[in-house]
């Protein structure tokens, strides 16, 4: 089985495909160019997000003298649209995930784009372990270390960290009485939904955009990841799905017979460096997965430059007819898609480790917390059949970092069975949404859980493809999802604020 740490929602680990493999670890390659990146830079005097830092805690949970320990954890922060503490106006704050935060301003638009109407102050605050929020003095060679300072690399401690800096930061603004709406997407917006339920002291609502919060412990199919995957290359055409799915074993012969290594080099055109057949599949398969992930109505930078509806240009590349019969040469166009959108690639390197949002420590989440099986692939799946099997992800873990995973922590300490009966009498306030193209939302709340528990989805929709930046060609669809998030979130307020006004005890 080949470990290919691909990127999840950032980075999960995919056990993927051939059956004779190796562990190995491939890394996608990620184009650095962003769009509106100029916008963050603060040292032009004009960005949208100023930077500051906050001395925070390391260890929230123990006494001990490490505990009084401290790093410095980055958060962005603009109030050109807050509307002030007197009028105890909303603070919005994006909960960090496993990567650059600038990274993620750039692709949560939705929170700008809202800004003059609620008024709100906007606070982006970085994961620790991930960009700037280094532990042990920013030094990463020490904090990536080993398994004793990753330790505190979790996502119970990242949540202290939230509540923690939110606390100071209102304190320090005198905003003690405006309310904190909580917001991210994917893991983000896992840590958005499970800060809602941790801390309603200190966030009165969440909007938790495409966070599969039921991707824990069989709660979901492991089957469902790629089944979606898989649909979403089939609902485009039939054929091109077959012969994607065709393809794996054809390769795997050709890699067998002699001069059949050259000759997938020459038709994928993989630079002269390295290929073996595990990382040629491990490449394709995460073009497929990041493309379906990524599959916005208009044209997009987020993984990697692509077009609008990428998969259906991705099956145009592959139902050519001027292509021909030949499956590589269709599969080259496909990966092209993807790899290569701005025509700058001069060859791939299936071994690039390049990592320019700081996604790499997703590894150790996933190999202690994180366990969400998704890498069962069904008979129909358009990757090759295989299980989801615990114990390949546990020799992975071990055999990287020493460790077992705790399979069933995320329950344990954030519930996820049963949630509909749980939530019905417990909690409220929290938006979850999910477009159905994105393989996430297999474990997505998709149904309405109460009242204030709503879930929304988009059957066009990618991986939170709401919270991306508005632009005139979004399709009437995503103008109507976004329409009733802001509706549900005034709601929210408007009664905090009937509340607030209320003597307390009435
Ligand atoms: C882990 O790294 C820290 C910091 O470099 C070091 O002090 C500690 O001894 C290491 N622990 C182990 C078990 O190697
Ligand atoms: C609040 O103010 C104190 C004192 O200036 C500062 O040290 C701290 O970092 C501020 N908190 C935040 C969240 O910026
Ligand atoms: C494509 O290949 C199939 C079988 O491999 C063959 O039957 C068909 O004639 C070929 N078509 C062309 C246009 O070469
Ligand atoms: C990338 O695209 C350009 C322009 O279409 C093309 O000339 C180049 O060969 C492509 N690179 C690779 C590695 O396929
Ligand atoms: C799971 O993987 C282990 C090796 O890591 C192997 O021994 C076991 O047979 C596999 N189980 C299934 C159901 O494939
Ligand atoms: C949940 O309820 C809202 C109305 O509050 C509705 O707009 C939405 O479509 C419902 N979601 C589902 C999945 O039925």
């Amino acid at each position: 089985m080949i470990a290919s740490a691909g990127f999840m929602f950032l980075w999960l680990i995919i056990f993927f495909l051939c059956h004779s493999c190796t562990i190995a670890t491939i890394t996608p390659r990620f184009p650095v160019s962003i769009a509106r990146s100029k916008l963050l830079s603060s040292s032009t005097g004009n960005a949208i997000y100023e930077t500051k830092y906050f001395t925070q805690t390391l260890d929230h949970f123990n006494f001990n003298p490490q505990s009084y320990q401290t790093f410095q954890q980055r958060y962005l922060i603009n109030d050109k649209y807050w509307g002030g503490a007197e009028k105890n106006s909303p603070v919005f704050v994006y909960t960090g995930n496993e990567g650059d935060i600038e990274w993620f301003a750039q692709n949560t638009g939705f929170m700008i784009d809202v800004a003059p109407y609620f008024k709100s102050l906007l606070v982006f605050i970085e994961h620790r372990f991930y960009g700037k929020s280094i532990p042990y003095g920013g030094d990463k060679d020490v904090a990536y270390g080993n398994a004793s300072t990753l330790g505190y690399l979790s996502s119970t401690q990242a949540l202290a960290d939230y509540a923690t800096l939110i606390i100071d930061l209102k304190k320090n603004l005198t905003a003690e009485d405006s309310p904190v709406l909580v917001l991210g997407g994917s893991y983000g917006g896992m840590l958005a939904a499970w800060f809602r339920l941790k801390y309603p002291h200190i966030a009165m609502g969440a909007l938790a955009s495409s966070a599969p919060i039921l991707n824990f412990e069989g709660i979901c199919s492991p089957y469902s990841f790629n089944d979606i995957i898989t649909q979403d290359f089939r609902s485009v055409s039939e054929n091109c799905y077959r012969v994607i799915k065709g393809s794996w074993k054809q390769m795997e012969d050709t890699a067998r017979k002699s001069g059949g290594l050259e000759l997938l080099r020459k038709s994928f055109k993989i630079c002269k460096n390295y290929i073996s057949v595990d990382y040629l599949e491990g490449w394709l398969s995460t073009a497929f997965l990041y493309t379906a992930m990524t599959d916005y109505p208009t044209p997009s930078n987020f993984l990697n430059p692509l077009p609008a509806y990428p998969v259906k240009q991705m099956c145009k590349a592959v139902d050519d007819p001027l292509v021909g019969n030949d499956t590589f040469a269709k599969l080259y166009g496909a990966a092209n898609i993807y790899y290569n959108y701005t025509g700058d690639a001069t060859c791939f390197d299936l071994i690039d480790n390049s990592d320019p949002h700081g996604l790499a420590e997703w590894n150790w989440q996933a190999c202690t917390e994180m366990i969400m099986p998704t890498d069962g692939n069904s008979e129909k799946s358009i990757f090759p059949p295989s299980q989801w099997n615990y114990s390949d992800r546990a020799s992975y873990c071990y055999s990287i970092f020493g460790i077992e995973p705790r399979p069933n922590w995320i329950t344990t300490e954030f519930g996820g069975h049963d949630i509909s009966k749980v939530l019905k009498r417990f909690g409220s306030n929290i938006i979850f949404f999910n477009g159905l193209r994105d393989p996430w939302s297999g474990g997505g709340v998709l149904q309405n859980i109460s009242k204030s528990i709503v879930a929304i989805v988009a059957k066009e929709g990618a991986h939170h493809v709401d919270l991306r930046f508005s632009t005139k060609e979004d399709p009437e669809w995503l103008r109507d999802v976004r329409k009733r998030e802001i509706q549900i979130i005034s709601k929210w307020l408007k009664q905090y604020y009937r509340d607030l006004a209320r003597p307390s005890g009435s």
